[in-house]
């Protein structure tokens, strides 16, 4: 009987040596004679053990990780063909605590499948959800939606199916589905880990907007930086354009969606819906004025639904198990699941896709397993760059749109970045400034200039030169960036800053510079 070995073919795989271990591990195979077939899949996101190699047997899948070209020949002598026992094994994979624990509804094919194979997608549950959205009036996709309780992964948490219902209503003779793949923030990678692991998911998600909406052409828009990323969406907008699943009549219905895929050039405002829509259009990056909104004016002056590729990749779950198996999970207003994001200073950084409602201690400790450095965890940066730094003292928070806005914070696109003890949180909150000033669009002065001044203003204060007197100027300057700038790139440069200066005060008081070099 063939073996079947799967080895990720994500970013994060091959950074650390996935290529090198499927090239070591096809070489075995031929200089042993094994039958063997290697699937490249994306990642199940536990980070710190890849490259991760499965091997699937009777019992379920067996993992081994992480490991190097060095181990093939020891792996193979040991049976990793049967799931035999081995140093690396970790056991089912199923049964490894971080992935048992998790809810995964979004990121259920993510690992599993083999991206690019449609029949896979198939086979473990793809296209119900389209095939629902098709036997529906556009309203009442709109609806299930809307009842699900899903909002806008991109960071805004805007309701989804709101945004839709307003592209539903617009007469024109062109709307259009924009996919935000841009994925700016540090720490991030969600939406990557999709396009590489499970692209199909997003592409029905888009294909059931297109329909719920009207829209009949999509664009992705995502960054050169994601090289692998592309290939994998181009190349799984191939093979659902030649099954039929995209084209001038999707699935059969009738109805036309294509999509296309555009690389930007990788600013981060060009995250930002209207930014990136200029962009779209060729032109400059720069933030538009709203309104209009782009649900009426978007690309091209067209009703446009622009969403994050979380949101999207949401939606064929929802449509599939009905609006109230999804707000079923979650608290409050956070309906539905979380792809959360660890990186940083972490033992255990990867994506936990979970309901909302956890607490940031229980993401940090239990399923982060404290800091990498071994240190004792100081501050944790939730939100990507423009949100707030977190002390231990409000890791009682629980993960949900309110409750983090309620602590003067945001849950953005899910990511945390966990420091340790040795961080300087006045450099951090420097480095928010230095990076809303290298960022800027440059339209409007509260950013444009106010972050440049927010840079002299807290070297000013790292020198020990009249430290009160330029901490009120620092709360100030954030004063006019939260509530004079056009976006949220200046309006949320504050978050960081303050939260730094509020919940680390004792950083913001160096020695004067006189007294320090005594
Ligand atoms: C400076 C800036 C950068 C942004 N970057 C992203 C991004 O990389 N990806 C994203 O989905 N949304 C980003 N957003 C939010 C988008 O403007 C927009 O709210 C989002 O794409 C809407 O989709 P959603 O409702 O599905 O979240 C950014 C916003 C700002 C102000
Ligand atoms: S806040 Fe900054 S990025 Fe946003 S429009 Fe103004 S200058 Fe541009």
């Amino acid at each position: 009987m063939t073996a079947r070995i799967y080895i990720p073919r994500d970013a994060a795989a091959l950074a650390l040596g996935a290529d090198r271990v499927a090239r070591a591990l096809t070489a075995e195979i031929a200089a042993r004679g094994l039958d063997v077939t290697i699937v490249r899949n994306g990642s199940r996101g536990m980070h710190w053990l890849e490259p991760l190699v499965e091997v699937e047997t009777a019992g379920g899948r067996i993992a081994y990780g992480p490991v190097k070209p060095s181990h093939i020949a020891g792996l193979i002598d040991a049976g990793l063909l049967e799931g035999g026992g081995h140093p690396l094994c970790l056991g089912r994979t199923e049964d490894i605590p971080f992935l048992k624990n998790q809810t995964r509804l979004t990121f259920a094919r993510c690992g599993v499948i083999d991206p690019v194979s449609l029949e896979d997608y198939r086979a473990h549950g793809g296209l119900k959800g389209l095939e629902t959205a098709i036997a529906m009036p556009p309203a009442d996709v709109v609806k299930q939606v809307t009842d699900s309780g899903l909002r806008g992964r991109g960071g805004a948490g805007f309701p989804t199916g709101i945004k839709w219902k307003t592209v539903l209503d617009a007469q024109a003779p062109q709307k259009y589905i924009v996919c935000n793949a841009d994925e700016g923030d540090s720490g991030t990678f969600a939406d990557r880990m999709i396009m590489e692991g499970d692209p199909f998911v997003l592409i029905e998600g888009m294909a059931i907007a297109g329909l719920a909406t009207g829209a009949t052409k999509g664009y992705v828009y995502t960054r050169s930086e994601y090289p692998h990323a592309i290939a994998v969406m181009s190349e799984a907008v191939e093979v659902a354009r030649a099954a039929g699943v995209l084209g001038p009549s999707v699935l059969g219905s009738g109805k036309a969606f294509d999509i296309d895929i555009r690389a930007g050039a990788g600013a981060y405002v060009c995250g930002e819906e209207t930014a990136l829509l200029n962009s779209l259009e060729g032109k400059r990056g720069v933030v538009r004025a709203k309104p209009p909104l782009p649900a009426l004016q978007g690309f091209l002056g067209r009703p446009t639904v622009v969403n994050n590729v979380i949101s999207l990749a949401s939606v064929p779950i929802i449509m599939d198990k009905g609006a109230d198996y999804y707000r079923d999970f979650g608290m409050g207003r956070s309906r539905g699941t979380i792809p959360i994001q660890i990186a940083g200073n972490v033992r255990h950084g990867g994506l936990y896709e979970t309901a909302f409602g956890l607490t940031l201690g229980e993401i940090v400790d239990d399923i982060g397993g404290g800091t990498a450095s071994g240190r004792p965890v100081r501050a944790v940066q939730v939100g990507g760059p423009l949100g707030a730094y977190f002390p231990r003292a409000l890791f009682d928070t629980p993960f949900d749109y309110e409750a983090f806005a309620a602590k003067d914070g945001l849950i953005g696109h899910a990511g945390i970045t966990v420091f340790d003890d040795t961080v300087d949180m006045l450099k951090q909150a420097r480095f928010a400034m230095e990076f809303c000033a290298v960022e800027s669009c440059g339209k409007c002065t509260p950013c444009r200039i106010g972050s440049t001044r927010g840079v002299e203003t807290a070297d000013n204060i790292a020198r020990g030169i009249e430290p009160e007197k330029n901490r009120e100027l620092l709360a100030d300057l954030c004063n006019t960036m939260k509530f004079g700038s056009l976006c949220a790139l200046g309006g949320f440069t504050p978050y960081p800053v303050m939260s730094a200066m509020t919940h680390f005060p004792e950083d913001f008081s160096p020695a004067p510079v006189a007294e320090a070099a005594e």
